[in-house]
């Protein structure tokens, strides 16, 4: 029983582990006294001077819904950038379709998997996608990829977070930033209030400390 809670322990996605932690750390400061609560259990916020900047292709490489997977800001969290093949809301290149996204499903962290119009998900043959689209079968969230990753069925509570992306005069692109709501599992403000949504809270340094975050190429 205690060799399985061990392994339970080491298997824990470390996100996971910093709430609880930090869940514990306000119940010991609620024991030692009233006072210091509000201030125990709201982990202080200290964000990074600035997003990494770092190339990820060229546009010439891409091919329409073949993501090109690649991590940022961290070491540890993987996006898509996409070459839909309509435009898109946001998208730069000579056809406005490119695009990118965090690809850690907003419900509880599966990887969807992305269909073009026609296709259908492997765990629904009856669906068929419209636009192209995300669609995770652990429990059917849909994402809207023409429209800003917009949930568009599913238990999913917000959209896939954006990657800001630049084209620069090689035609290289570069991803820039993350645009709101914050990657799954990251950041204290989790909320549908736009002034709660905080753009750099993916940047709150007792989540991702500056240490993981993927260095700056170029
Ligand atoms: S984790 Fe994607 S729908 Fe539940």
């Amino acid at each position: 029983m205690l060799e399985e809670q061990k392994k339970d322990d080491k298997d824990e996605n470390p996100r996971r582990k910093f709430i609880k932690v930090m869940f514990a750390a306000g119940s010991i400061a609620t024991i030692g006294g009233l006072g210091g609560v509000g201030k125990y259990l709201t982990p202080p916020i200290k964000f990074a001077s600035q997003w990494p900047q770092i190339r990820i292709a060229n546009v010439s490489q891409l091919q329409v819904m073949k993501p090109v997977v690649f991590l940022y800001p961290d070491t540890d969290t993987p996006n898509w950038l996409l070459k839909l093949g309509v435009k898109a809301e946001g998208g730069l290149g000579p056809d406005g379709d490119i695009v990118a996204f965090s690809s850690i499903c907003q419900h509880l962290g599966c990887t969807p998997g992305l269909l073009s119009p026609g296709d259908s998900p492997p765990c629904n043959s009856s669906y068929k996608a419209q636009f192209p689209m995300a669609y995770c079968c652990c429990h059917g969230s849909q994402y809207d990829l023409v429209q800003g990753a917009k949930v568009i069925g599913g238990p999913a509570p917000y959209n896939l977070p954006p990657v800001k992306l630049q084209i620069d005069s090689n035609n290289d692109i570069w991803a820039v930033a993350m645009g709101p709501p914050n990657i799954y599992g990251m950041g204290p403000g989790r909320t549908d209030d736009p002034s709660q949504v905080l753009e750099y809270d993916t940047f709150n340094a007792n989540i991702i400390t500056q240490g993981t975050a993927i260095p700056s190429s170029g």
